[in-house]
């Protein structure tokens, strides 16, 4: 994010905020995961591949007997989703969809096998989500955003880790994506994140905080 909290701009071309060695950062955190999730408005917002760039680290994970790909997630209500989108275009690991019911079978028929959605129920509740990604193995998942997704996981208390890295800018628009939303955080000034590490990476910061209720 920008030092004003921001995670875009309001431009339609996605702002790069990070550094080619932050990206490089996040590709080695990615490559520790077992999947990945974004939120319907981010893959609609900036198309992401969301695929381990490293070969060298494809390859060890394959040697781990793990897939070089990550199993992609992504959550939505409305169904919006193009199936030529890189979410469902790009790589070799499971698509999930998680929808509500009302919206699951017609999103299902639309992607034609792209990917596999989900009916989650209705409403579409998180910890339904998580457990169902548990029950398909998956031990760490790695949320990208957007803001939407950010304050999903951060105020229903079921983030672990939250890594923040910010920009040596502003955006200063506030018709811009913020990192998260209003909304009623457990991470309150009375019962704070702790901070596990800070780290440098040329003009940006890394914090590091341990925001989960197993704390
Ligand atoms: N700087 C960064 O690191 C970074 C990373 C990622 C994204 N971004 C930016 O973030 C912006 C997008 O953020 P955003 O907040 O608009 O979108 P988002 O968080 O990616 O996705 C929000 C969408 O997720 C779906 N959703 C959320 N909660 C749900 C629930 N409980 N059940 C079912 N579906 C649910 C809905 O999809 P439907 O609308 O389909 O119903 C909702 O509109 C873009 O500008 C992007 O560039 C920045």
């Amino acid at each position: 994010m920008s030092v004003d909290g921001y995670i875009d701009d309001a431009a339609p071309e996605r702002l790069r905020l990070s550094s080619a060695a932050d990206f490089d950062r996040v590709d080695a955190v990615r490559a520790g995961c077992d999947a990945i999730l974004v939120g319907a408005g981010t893959v609609r917002a900036d198309d992401p591949k969301l695929l381990i760039r490293s070969q060298a680290r494809r390859e060890r994970r394959a040697s781990r007997g793990l897939p070089p790909d990550l199993t992609k997630v992504t959550l939505t209500w409305s169904g919006d989703l193009d199936p030529g989108a890189r979410f469902f275009t790009t790589g070799e690991s499971p698509k999930l969809v998680y929808a509500p019911s009302g919206t699951a079978a017609e999103l299902a028929g639309r992607l034609d096998g792209l990917g596999e959605v989900v009916d989650a129920g209705e409403p579409l509740e998180l910890p339904v989500v998580l457990a169902d990604l548990s029950a398909r193995g998956v031990r760490r998942l790695m949320v990208e955003g957007g803001g939407a997704i950010h304050t999903l996981f951060l105020t229903s208390g079921l983030a672990d880790e939250l890594q923040l890295v910010v920009a040596p800018f502003f955006v200063g628009d506030p018709s811009a994506p913020r990192f998260v939303r209003s909304g009623v955080f457990p991470q309150s000034p009375e019962r704070p994140m702790r901070l596990a590490e800070i780290t440098r990476i040329g003009d940006l910061a890394l914090l590091r905080y341990l925001a989960g209720e197993r704390v």
